[in-house]
């Protein structure tokens, strides 16, 4: 039994600001060792599918969450993309995405709360992506509002986080790496016990299923929702458009 206490939802946004901070320096290092480097061809399918669907040209996007920037990187090499805005409220995080970014002009980063878009007009966006974002922040449905209202009609959103396993005895296996090996990859890598390698795991038992979030997202609006599982549903990538 894990004695780790998650935050409640009035400090979580500072618990998760301040943690991201701290984690900054190792994080790119910490998701290649912890997903095998899975995590990297997750993000190439977001990629996949953004190519499928939008057809358009001159796409404006919006990469929430962006942390070290990976998906907003990635994003912006599609020729039909001339925008894309990076938005963070950990600084720190923020600061290794602007250093990656060199002369990148298709890419701002700014800090923001993925809560309160209140920078953007309704309807600025053809795409909205996130990535292990939307389980951190302290309100999922007040985040799906605000990407709702400044998503253009004929947009997308994606949205890539951890899943949930069906398979019992998979399960298993999964939940001993989650709870059991990812921390210990947090304490090697950052030479001692961090807390936030409970939280990484222990946040997922409070974030919708598959099938949960699909609904979610259904009621907020969105159509044609799916999603695509990886590695068992270990991550899980929903699509959905505004119609
Ligand atoms: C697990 S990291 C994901 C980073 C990146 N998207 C990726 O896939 O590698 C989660 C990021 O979400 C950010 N975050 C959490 N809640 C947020 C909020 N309400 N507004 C803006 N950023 C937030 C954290 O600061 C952190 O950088």
């Amino acid at each position: 039994m894990s004695t780790y206490q998650m935050p409640d939802s009035a400090s979580k946004a500072e618990y998760v600001r301040k943690n991201f901070d701290l984690i900054s320096k190792k994080y790119d290092l910490f998701n290649d060792l912890n997903s095998f480097f899975l995590h990297r061809v997750w993000k190439n399918e977001i990629i996949k599918q953004i190519k499928k669907k939008i057809s358009k040209e001159d796409v404006t996007c919006l990469d929430l969450c962006c942390g070290t920037g990976d998906i907003a990187f990635r994003v912006a090499q599609l020729p039909k993309v001339t925008k894309v805005y990076g938005i963070d409220f950990s600084d720190k995080m923020l600061s290794i995405a602007k250093e990656r970014k060199k002369t990148n002009h298709k890419i701002d980063f700014q800090i923001g709360d993925a809560t309160h878009l209140e920078n953007f007009t309704n309807e600025f966006f053809d795409v909205v992506t996130i990535g292990f974002g939307l389980r951190n922040v302290s309100d999922i449905h007040k985040t799906l509002r605000e990407i709702y209202r400044v998503l253009k009609k004929g947009g997308m959103f994606l949205n890539l986080d951890v899943g949930k396993v069906k398979n019992p005895l998979i399960r298993v296996f999964a939940n001993f790496y989650f709870f059991k090996i990812v921390p210990l990859i947090g304490y090697l890598l950052w030479g001692g016990k961090n807390e936030m390698f409970n939280y990484l795991p222990e946040s997922s038992l409070y974030y919708p299923n598959q099938e949960e979030l699909k609904q979610i997202l259904e009621q907020h609006g969105f159509q044609e929702v799916s999603y695509k599982n990886f590695v068992f549903g270990n991550a899980v990538l929903h699509i959905a458009l505004k119609t």
